[in-house]
C-alpha cells in the first residue's frame, strides 16, 4: 500500500465545531465523543439501516420531548425494530445527556441503528441495536436571519415513498441541500409530481390569500414535530390553517412562505429561486407565529438548572 493511501485510511480529524471531549452516549456507556466507535459491519453503516432524532433544548429543558420521543417510537416500530429502551430510560437518557454538556442551549441527536451482522439485506431477528447520542451547542437563528429570511431553490424531490419514516438514509436530502448551498441558498424546496412535499431537512408552510397551508400527514413528507406546535400557535394567533396539497402554483402566488424545523425554528423563506418572495421580507403571519414560537419556548423552558460537571463518569 503507498502512503498516501493509509494517510486517508487514518485521517479520522474532527470538524472545529465539534468537540472530541464532548460527552457522548453509545450502548450504555457515556464517553468522550471521540471515544464512540461502532463497527464496520454496523447496518447504519453498510445499509442507512436505522433512525434519528434532533432534540432541541432551551436552558437545559428539552424542547416537546414527549412528541420526539413518540415519533422515534413510531419510525422504530415503522422499520420493524425492536425499541431498545423504554420510554423513561430515553427520557433519562436525554436528560442524563443535557446535564454533561456545558451549554445550556443544545441538541440531542439520537440514533438507533439495526446493529452489526454479516452483511445482508434481509436481517436476522435478534440483532443487538446501536443505540448512540451526541449533544451539539445550538446557536438559534440570530437576528439577521429573523429579519432577513433565508433563501431557497427548488428541486425535484427524488426520496423514496416513505419520507414520513425520520430515516437515516438521507442522500436524496443531501444532493438537494448541496444543490441549495452550491446556489448560494440555505434551503430546497422538493415538489414531487407537482406537489411541493417539504424541504431537503424542515417542513414549508406557504400564505395563500391569508390562509397557511401545510403539507397533508401522509407518507411523501415528514411530520415535523413543530407540525403540532405550528397548528396551536396559529390557533392562537386566530389564522386559518389548512392541510392540503400544494402546487408549485401555490408556492409561486403565495403571500409568504416559512420554514420550520428544530434547528431553523420558524424562519421566513424571502427568496425562491433568486427572485423574492412577494415583497422580499418576512411577512406579518411570520412576525405573529414568530413572536408565538418564542413565547411558547419561555414558557416551557424556563430557567435552566445548574449543570453536572462535564465528565463521563459525573
Ligand atoms: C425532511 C425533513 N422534514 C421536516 C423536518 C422538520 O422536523 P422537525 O420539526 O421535527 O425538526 C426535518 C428536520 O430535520 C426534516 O429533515
Amino acid at each position: 500500500m503507498n502512503a498516501s493511501f493509509l494517510d486517508h485510511a487514518f485521517d479520522l480529524s474532527f470538524p472545529e465545531q465539534l468537540d472530541p471531549k464532548s460527552i457522548a452516549y453509545l450502548n450504555g456507556e457515556f464517553l468522550a465523543l471521540e471515544e464512540a466507535k461502532v463497527s464496520v459491519l454496523d447496518r447504519g453503516f453498510l445499509f442507512a439501516d436505522g433512525i434519528y432524532e434532533v432534540v432541541p433544548v432551551y436552558r437545559r429543558n428539552p424542547f416537546l420531548w414527549k412528541n420526539h420521543l413518540r415519533r422515534l417510537v413510531r419510525s422504530l416500530a415503522a422499520i420493524q425494530l425492536a425499541c431498545p429502551l423504554s420510554e423513561e430510560d430515553w427520557t433519562e437518557l436525554v436528560h442524563q445527556m443535557i446535564e454533561h454538556q456545558p451549554f445550556d442551549d443544545q441538541f440531542i441527536y439520537l440514533q438507533i441503528t439495526r446493529g452489526s451482522a454479516r452483511r445482508d439485506h434481509a436481517f436476522p431477528q435478534k440483532l443487538r441495536p446501536t443505540v448512540f447520542a451526541m449533544a451539539t451547542e445550538f446557536h438559534r437563528p440570530g437576528q439577521a436571519d429573523r429579519e432577513n429570511g433565508l433563501k431557497a431553490i427548488t428541486v425535484d424531490d427524488e426520496r423514496w415513498l416513505r419520507c414520513d419514516i425520520k430515516s437515516v438514509a438521507l442522500l436524496a436530502n443531501v444532493l438537494a441541500r448541496q444543490k441549495a448551498v452550491e446556489q448560494g441558498a440555505h434551503e430546497a424546496i422538493l415538489i414531487r409530481d407537482g406537489v411541493v412535499t417539504e424541504g431537503a431537512s424542515s417542513n414549508i408552510w406557504l400564505v395563500v390569500a391569508g390562509e397557511l397551508l401545510g403539507h397533508p400527514r401522509n407518507n411523501l413528507a415528514l411530520e415535523g414535530i413543530r407540525y403540532g406546535l405550528i397548528e396551536e400557535l396559529a390557533k392562537g394567533c386566530g389564522l386559518k390553517l389548512s392541510l392540503r396539497e400544494r402546487s408549485p402554483d401555490d408556492l409561486a402566488r403565495a403571500s409568504e412562505v416559512l420554514l420550520s424545523s428544530a434547528t431553523k425554528e420558524l424562519l421566513a423563506i424571502t427568496s425562491i429561486n433568486q427572485a423574492p418572495v412577494a415583497q422580499g421580507q418576512p411577512g406579518p403571519v411570520f412576525q405573529k407565529l414568530r413572536a408565538a414560537y418564542d413565547k411558547a419556548i419561555e414558557m416551557q423552558c424556563p430557567r435552566a438548572q445548574l449543570a453536572k460537571a462535564a465528565s463521563p463518569t459525573g
